[in-house]
């Protein structure tokens, strides 16, 4: 029986220069599918896999963050006294219980394994999930519920993968994969943002990982990577290389990459086809529009 996988990491200190100047002063993961912030996918499916103690690795300036999960007793006194049950009940489906959460701060932007870092102490000796709130998965059974169970059988390290077309490689960490078996894959290697022509495959790393206390160790906060940025991956692969036990899991489900501007407008186009409040009014719009868009041309 392998451990439990009770701990997720949401590293969320990063700058957003690809939404400012939105991001100067609103936080991207706050920025909303239809009508949810990004965090809340992702704590929805970190709920969904088991996850009980929720880490926030936050920056300067992202205070908007916090104050999303704290109760907010003025509004639902209002909401409760105008009888509007539906919205107090959604409203109260944000609050996370009391302890469950944790913040801390990444002084610097120096990349995500130096954001993972800094939660060491939280994290312990025990494995650990890592999610970064930007890359939005629609399935059936939540991304990261789909691999903890991939990890009930493997244990190791496990990475969600993709495949990506082959000319994209230089914006992902890549596997390099020793033996396929379907859905999971045993890795060799993995590199972050090769060119092209010397990406060993492209099957791209996506934003869920579940990772053991040793990756953790790994991350030597003085060793700068690509972009001369700290690197998640970077630690992962020296893993591979002393441990070995790291596995790729290519995921069902529909990945949209939300820290983009084309991926966060696919996937409002998505959710708002795919609510049935508004599927027939927004549908009806985007049917409207389609021939005004190709006239344009
Ligand atoms: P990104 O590569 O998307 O960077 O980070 P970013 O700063 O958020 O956005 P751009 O590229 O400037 O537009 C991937 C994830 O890693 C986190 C980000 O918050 C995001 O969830 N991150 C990145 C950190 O927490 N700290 C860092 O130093 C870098």
């Amino acid at each position: 029986m392998k451990r439990r996988v009770t701990k997720a990491i949401f590293p969320v200190a990063g700058l957003g220069t690809r939404f400012l100047p939105a991001t100067k002063s609103v936080p991207k993961e706050i920025m909303t599918l239809v009508d949810r912030p990004l965090i809340q996918y992702a704590i929805d499916e970190a709920r969904a896999a088991g996850i009980k103690e929720f880490i926030f690795v936050t920056a300067r300036g992202k205070s908007a963050l916090e104050d999303y999960f704290d109760s907010a007793p003025q509004l639902e006194a209002e909401l409760r006294k105008k009888g509007k049950t539906d919205l107090l009940k959604l409203l109260k489906a944000t609050n996370m219980d009391s302890g469950a959460i944790a913040y801390i701060r990444q002084q610097k932007a120096m990349g995500l394994g130096h954001a993972v870092w800094c939660a060491r102490r939280l994290i312990g000796n025990e494995p650990f999930a890592v999610i970064l709130p930007d890359d939005v998965i629609d399935a059936e059974t939540p991304c990261l519920k789909q691999m903890v169970e991939a990890y009930q059988e493997t244990g190791g390290n496990m990475v969600a993968a993709m495949e990506v077309p082959a000319d994209k490689t230089s914006a992902y960490g890549v596997l390099d994969v020793d033996r396929d078996m379907g859905r999971l894959m045993s890795l060799k290697g993995m590199v972050e943002k090769p060119a092209p022509d010397s990406a060993p495959s492209n099957l791209a790393v996506i934003g869920r990982y579940i990772l053991t206390p040793s990756v953790m160790q790994n991350i030597n906060r003085r060793k700068q990577g690509a972009g001369g940025e700290i690197q998640l991956t970077d630690a992962i692969a020296q893993e591979i290389a002393h441990n070995g036990g790291v596995y790729g899991y290519r995921f069902e489900g529909q990945r949209y990459d939300c820290g983009s501007k084309a991926g966060f407008l696919q996937a409002t186009v998505a959710f708002g086809l795919a609510r049935a409040d508004l599927r027939d009014e927004f549908g009806a719009f985007l049917q409207d529009l389609i021939p005004h868009a190709k006239a344009a041309q």
